[in-house]
């Protein structure tokens, strides 16, 4: 029957571990694991024929439908979560972006009409704060114990951004309510006067993007927005880390034993800002994003080496996806090409070509990085993120050898372009099951619009500061730990490859 399925011979794989076991589903949530399971008659069995069997990817970081520079982006709830599901994922949070004027709860409110109805799997949501306010602060209170929301990103560059003291108190509301801060780390006032100045000496194509702001920024931002949260002893979440000296400040910080988290992007981890190799505009303004992706090739290599040794815990794809006339706004101007990419799709099979294929990580670090982590530190686990009784029935029967080659033109997002174009990743996923349902199989995609839900982020317990009890801080939650960070020699190259 359609809500009872046996997954038969395959190869679980937890954060730290890999074991044989089958595993039984009733209604949505895994019901039973071992070996010789007793199960009614009728059930329906899926052979994993010796495959992997891995918790469904958890992207912690998209933006659908999304009104951003002047436009909207074009992947929505229904085929970004389609999307998702095609390449192994089975939940994502995306982030509420409250419009000028707009409240934060009038947004939230926004944001799940916009998503309700649409999503093919579960999703969260984190909320951006655009400005600091009085009102902001009493919403974000609202927003933690009402609506099921722990996470408030906020920027340190564009238009929005807020500044040092703003951070400050931001933090500090976080803290209070056990909510954690995420920054978007850019230093946006000089990255502002690099693009005058660069605009002025003629340079108006995409090039200008990275050139306007080079990793050193970033650096300086992730490094700044580390020492303001240490002020309030708030846990930091940084977005899209996507430079080696942006998660050098991150390792610091964690060395220091700063509750700091860091998540780099696909994009990434799978090509880089070869500037003057794009020929044409779509191209180069096609892999624009904010912070950009940077022009040295041994980037990738140096972000997946973080994931190894837990300098970085998660991978997202920051999914925010517009088309050739979109990307065109920018076509006089580098400063107006919407910024954004794809990613929603291929993360899994990226990390997983690029990290275990490569040798770099194991299967068990690919699931912490893809999803476990993710679920621990959103406190979405043991819910999501594991193969485990009791947990959600959000499985994937992932073929480590089978390759495929990704291409716009068979992929099941709406934009018109894919960043990992002609890429050939090793890790295919041969069934996609969401909250139990069978979704991929075959390579037939059959997803159901609307059957996702919201699912709410419980606020952790907030942190009480004990000074005494500084120096053995480790880089955890108030929730389940997350490895303890290995020391790294900072002296040597931190490159390790
Ligand atoms: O370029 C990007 N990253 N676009 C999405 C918005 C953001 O800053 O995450
Ligand atoms: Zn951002
Ligand atoms: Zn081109
Ligand atoms: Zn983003």
């Amino acid at each position: 029957s359609q809500n009872r399925l046996l997954i038969k011979n395959g190869k679980v794989v937890t954060e730290d571990d890999v074991f044989d076991e089958d595993v039984y589903i009733e209604d949505g949530i895994i019901k039973q694991m071992g070996r010789n399971l007793i199960i009614p008659g009728g059930t329906r069995v899926i052979d994993a024929r010796g495959n992997y069997l891995l918790p469904g990817g958890i992207d912690p970081h998209t933006h659908f439908d999304f009104e951003f520079m002047g436009t909207r982006s074009v992947d929505d709830f229904y085929t970004g979560t389609k999307s998702a599901i095609a390449g192994g994922t089975t939940m994502i949070i995306d982030f509420v972006f409250p419009k000028e004027g707009e409240s934060l709860l009038d947004a939230f409110y926004e944001y799940r009409r916009k998503a309700d109805g649409k999503v093919c799997c579960d999703y969260s949501l984190h909320v951006c704060l655009p400005t600091w306010s009085a009102h902001v602060q009493r919403d974000m209170e609202t927003l933690c114990k009402e609506h099921g929301v722990n996470s408030f990103k906020m920027f340190m560059a564009y238009d929005f951004m807020l500044d040092d003291g703003q951070l400050y108190s931001a933090f500090e509301q976080c803290q209070k309510l056990g909510a954690i801060a995420q920054v978007h780390a850019e230093n946006g006032p000089v990255i502002a006067k690099n693009a005058e100045r660069l605009l002025a000496q003629g340079i108006t194509g995409p090039e200008g993007h990275e050139l306007s702001r080079p990793e050193e920024l970033e650096a300086e931002a992730v490094n700044r927005a580390c020492v303001i949260a240490k002020q309030v002893d708030c846990p930091l979440y940084v977005v899209h880390v996507m430079s080696r000296s942006a998660a050098k400040k991150v390792a610091e910080a964690r060395d220091d034993g700063g509750r700091v988290y860091g998540e780099t992007l696909a994009a990434a981890l799978g090509t880089y800002g070869a500037r003057s190799e794009h020929e044409c505009f779509r191209h180069s303004a096609g892999h624009v994003l904010s912070p950009p992706l940077r022009p040295d090739p041994a980037t990738p290599d140096c972000l997946m080496t973080c994931l190894a040794l837990d300098v970085l815990q998660l991978t997202g794809s920051d999914n925010c996806t517009f088309n050739k006339s979109q990307k065109e706004l920018g076509i006089e101007n580098f400063t107006k090409i919407p910024n954004g990419v794809n990613g929603v799709e291929d993360r899994m099979s990226v990390v997983w070509e690029k990290g275990v294929h490569a040798g770099i990580i194991s299967p068990s670090r690919f699931v912490a990085v893809t999803s476990t982590n993710a679920a621990k530190i959103f406190n979405l686990y043991p819910k999501k993120g594991c193969i485990a009784v009791g947990s959600d029935a959000d499985i994937v029967v992932w073929n480590g050898n089978a390759v495929r080659t990704i291409s716009a033109q068979t992929h099941h997002q709406a934009v018109d372009f894919n960043i990992f174009e002609g890429m050939q990743c090793h890790g295919v996923p041969e069934y996609v099951i969401v909250s139990g349902r069978v979704c991929l199989e075959e390579g037939q995609l059959r997803v159901a619009e609307g059957h996702g839900h919201f699912v709410d982020t419980p606020v952790f317990a907030p942190y009480v500061y004990e000074p005494e009890k500084m120096a053995e801080l480790k880089p955890t939650r108030n929730g389940p730990a997350v490895p303890a960070v290995e020391p790294l020699e900072l002296e040597d190259d931190f490159r390790l490859m």
